[in-house]
């Protein structure tokens, strides 16, 4: 990769296709913080960077980790895995490494990529001491074929379901209590799974459909898919 960002720790990446066209990856940028126009159907690098909520943050604002004026962008204090989805599939990411420690990084995530438009997520808590999130859901939102945001979807704690190992977190997150995880002596895997979708155009102007299609479908039948995913996952 030609930018800097030192690796501080290798992370593991998995993905899984959920839905699968034709692997035509015509987008020639690989690097996350270059600027690429996409289309439906290629390939699309994104970043994620795991570090403490200030670490993204310079005099008061947010910056991209892939600039320069963020100690993070040096490699300090933070991990970085970079994925990439084919535009426009329902893909689920899977962020492990057998040394990762996300509370130990700072204990939250930002999703990112682009160099001019700087795209990023805000941050989100992923684990603390006590506990650790495992499954988001996250949406990379384009215009015209440029990423302009990316959005964290939560969708309450109802999908904690009656599971003992689950804390509903202000309301909104399922979180797992970290002396449930293997790691802690637990017998829970706890590894952090990323569900994500795209929405928006591309640079033909052809509408991106799977957060949509994500969206309504969840009551049914993907839902029961990623319950299952889930909890293999978990159990
Ligand atoms: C993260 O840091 C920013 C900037 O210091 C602050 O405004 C924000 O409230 C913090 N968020 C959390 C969840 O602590
Ligand atoms: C932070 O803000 C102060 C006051 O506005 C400014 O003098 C300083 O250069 C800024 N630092 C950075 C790194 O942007
Ligand atoms: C994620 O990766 C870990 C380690 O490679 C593996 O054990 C786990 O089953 C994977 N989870 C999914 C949902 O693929």
């Amino acid at each position: 990769m030609e930018i800097e960002l030192n690796m501080v720790m290798m992370m593991m990446m998995m993905m899984m296709m959920i839905f699968v066209e034709g692997n035509r990856d015509t987008n020639e940028v690989y690097d996350p913080c270059m600027d690429s126009k996409i289309q439906r159907s290629e390939g699309f690098s994104f970043g994620i960077a795991l570090s403490s909520n200030e670490s993204f943050f310079s005099n008061g604002t947010q910056l991209s980790p892939c600039d320069n004026r963020l100690p993070i962008y040096h490699g300090k204090a933070a991990v970085f895995a970079v994925f990439r989805p084919m535009v426009d599939e329902i893909s689920l990411l899977n962020v492990s490494s057998s040394d990762l420690d996300p509370a130990a990084m700072g204990g939250y995530m930002v999703a990112f990529a682009g160099k001019k438009y700087a795209a990023r997520s805000q941050p989100i808590f992923v684990a603390d001491d006590t506990h650790i999130v495992t499954s988001f859901a996250l949406v990379l939102e384009f215009d015209r074929g440029t990423l302009v945001n990316l959005h964290w979807k939560k969708f309450g704690c109802r999908e904690c379901g009656g599971d003992q190992s689950f804390v509903c977190l202000n309301n909104q997150d399922c979180a797992v209590q970290r002396s449930k995880c293997i790691k802690q002596g637990g017998s829970l895997e706890c590894h952090l799974s990323i569900q994500l979708t795209f929405s928006g155009t591309d640079k033909n102007l052809n509408t991106l459909n799977s957060w949509y299609e994500l969206n309504n479908l969840r009551h049914n039948s993907l839902l029961r898919l990623f319950n299952s995913l889930t909890n293999s996952l978990l159990n």
